[in-house]
């Protein structure tokens, strides 16, 4: 049988969800390795991720990817206590890449297989910035297909205090940088941009003050894009940089501020971030800021946490592990998964056995 009550078990964590292959290696809460591979480069001159390329270059670069980490890591495969795959949501043909990949490995090394949700995945990143970060804590949820903020409870239990009520956050980012003529994936480049604008161009400040702990982008969007049209039309040059400072400031002061007020309200003294957008220097500064106004503790992944690894893969595998939650070798992908069925833990068999 599996040792269940292995104190710090090595987990090998495999993501595959979207343009990039990474593998990694943690023990405990420690990582003993970081790989990825990325298409991004050729993904950007098709101005977005094109399923296909994304899938052919998870093939082309898994096995590779698994070997680098296992070697770096300064393991044996032998050693590998359990093998933690996202299985969704992302696209479907890159994301049945790695789960193939995974089942085969598994199998081979007759070691549990684990089904990781993406999203569970960032905000699991977390627990491997703090060794000692224990819930309960306020998460923000800040990626490229949600946005929310949440009482975590325990490490499998928690409430959605407030979401979009559309656009996500990172697709805003996304969607502005195009309207700016800036590459694929645009947050990294609106950020880089706004750095030398100011905040002068007047945005809407979405639910801000009011919606409870509810957010909405597609007006701010909209708002990015009527303004360069206006300016457009009347033969008047647009300043980019200012555009996207006063646009970054305005997406994110709202996540900032919901993500304190709800740490108060709930009377909760730790704050914790994860996703995409949560890289965002300009966010990593103005929550870190209010954290410390309002004497709140605020543990934030590394930067390369943030975006997508197989770390943070691995980082709720190893949660997984815990309960025994290991995944049958009829799992499949699955493209999509609404945000409360995502924050659900379903129990496997195997887990409903043990108790
Ligand atoms: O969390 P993620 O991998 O998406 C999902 O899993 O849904 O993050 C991708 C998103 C993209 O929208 C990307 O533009 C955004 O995160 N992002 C950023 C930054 N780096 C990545 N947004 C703002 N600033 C950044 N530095
Ligand atoms: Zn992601």
């Amino acid at each position: 049988m599996y040792e269940l009550n292995k104190k710090q078990p090595i987990i090998l964590g495999i993501e595959s969800s979207c343009d990039e292959t990474a593998a990694a290696v943690i023990r405990g809460r420690k990582i003993l390795s970081d790989e990825i591979a990325s298409s991004a480069d050729i993904q950007a001159l098709y101005g977005g991720v094109v399923p296909e390329i994304a899938s052919r270059a998870h093939t082309d670069a898994i096995a590779q990817v698994v070997e680098r980490a296992v070697k770096n890591a300064g393991i044996t495969y032998g050693e590998i206590d359990a093998v933690a795959v996202t299985y969704g949501a992302g696209l479907l043909g890159a994301l049945l890449v790695g789960v193939s990949f995974a089942k085969a490995f598994a199998y081979a090394l007759k070691k549990p297989l684990i089904a990781v949700n993406h999203i569970r995945g960032h905000l699991a990143a977390a627990y491997l910035a703090d060794e000692r970060l224990k819930p309960p804590f306020i998460t923000l949820l800040a990626s490229g297909g949600h946005t929310a903020i949440l009482h975590t409870k325990s490490e499998t239990e928690f409430e959605i205090l407030g979401a979009t009520l559309d656009d996500a956050v990172g697709e805003a980012f996304d969607k502005v940088a195009r309207v700016l003529g800036l590459p694929y994936p645009g947050g990294p480049h609106i950020e880089r941009c706004a750095s030398g604008g100011e905040k002068s161009v007047p945005m809407p400040r979405m639910l801000k003050g009011n919606g409870g702990y509810n957010f909405s982008y597609s007006g701010l969007k909209t708002a990015v894009i009527n303004y360069c049209h206006n300016k457009e039309q009347k033969g008047e040059g647009i300043d980019k940089a200012d555009v996207a400072a006063s646009f970054q400031s305005a997406a994110i002061d709202v996540l900032v501020e919901k993500s304190v007020e709800a740490a108060k309200e709930r009377g909760v003294n730790t704050v914790t971030a994860g996703g995409g957008v949560v890289a965002n220097g300009y966010l990593r500064q103005t929550l870190s800021a209010a954290c410390e106004k309002n004497g709140l503790k605020l543990v934030l992944p590394e930067r390369r946490y943030c975006t997508d690894n197989a770390a943070m893969i691995a980082a709720e595998g190893l949660i997984q592990y815990g309960l025994g939650n290991f995944a049958e070798y009829s799992l499949t992908a699955k493209a999509s998964i609404p945000l409360a069925a995502t924050l659900e833990t379903v129990q496997s068999r195997a887990a409903k056995k043990k108790e």
